[in-house]
């Protein structure tokens, strides 16, 4: 009884989150993706809309289910993703970016099905690079201050120094970073976290629990920033 009359940390913030691989054609029946389960950005989706915001969730191919009461926008290039989030972007007080966008999509992908030709050559694939979501949006901030941006990291190595400098490169007050290569389709996990001050590190656990440390810290930081 005492607990439901706390204010809700996110009530009246409208977040808008990225979640999930995305998926770069090769031709209509195959394409190149990643091993992201969606489970953090899916967390952090249920875990904003428990503390009252309005939730929209741009979501890459996953098997996961919707969070109870999160609008949910389903892509799968990084350009699809990209133009979802633009479209929704307006308004939103919080943008927190968890999709593994792939860093490159198939410049020739095919119209047809690519078939073996007997020559027993492979087909020549060629890349160009994707837009950066959470750049783009980070510089619609300057437009008016908002969203507050929050992006991911995944690092193999070194990711102290990485993550302070992703961070500063992206132009984001806040940056979440992975520990531990396998934490992709894992449900625990373990992060640091990067804004001006330094890093803080939240110690492995669920991550539907960590997504929830990471709302009231955000949720903190947008308050400190109201003062
Ligand atoms: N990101 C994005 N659009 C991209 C690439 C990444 O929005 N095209 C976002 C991710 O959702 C994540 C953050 O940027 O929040 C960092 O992603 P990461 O892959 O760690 O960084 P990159 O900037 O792609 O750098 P690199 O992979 O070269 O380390
Ligand atoms: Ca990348």
């Amino acid at each position: 009884l005492v607990a439901s009359f706390q204010p809700k940390l996110l009530a009246g913030k409208r977040v808008l989150i990225t979640a999930g691989p995305t998926y770069e054609a090769i031709d209509p029946v195959r394409g190149i993706t990643n091993l992201s389960s969606g489970k953090m950005g899916y967390a952090i989706a249920r875990a904003a809309r428990e503390a009252g915001a309005d939730v929209t969730l741009v979501s890459g191919p996953t098997s996961l289910p919707t969070p109870h009461g999160v609008r949910r926008i389903d892509v799968q290039s990084a350009r699809q993703m990209l133009d979802a989030v633009m479209a929704a972007v307006s308004g939103q007080h919080i943008f927190v970016g968890v999709a593994a966008v792939a860093d490159w999509r198939v410049d020739n992908a095919s119209a047809q099905k690519i078939k073996k030709d007997g020559s027993g050559d492979a087909p020549q694939l060629h890349f160009a690079q994707n837009p950066d979501i959470l750049a783009t949006v980070a510089a619609t901030t300057s437009l008016n201050g908002w969203p507050y941006c929050v992006g991911f990291a995944a690092e193999s190595e070194n990711l102290i120094e990485y993550g302070a400098v992703k961070r500063e490169k992206k132009g984001i007050p806040l940056l979440v970073g992975n520990i531990g290569p396998q934490t992709f389709g894992q449900d625990e996990n373990a992060i640091v976290l990067f804004d001006e001050s330094g890093h803080t590190v939240l110690p492995r656990a669920t991550k539907l629990e960590l997504a929830r440390q990471l709302v009231s810290e955000i949720a903190k930081r947008l308050e400190q920033r109201s003062l």
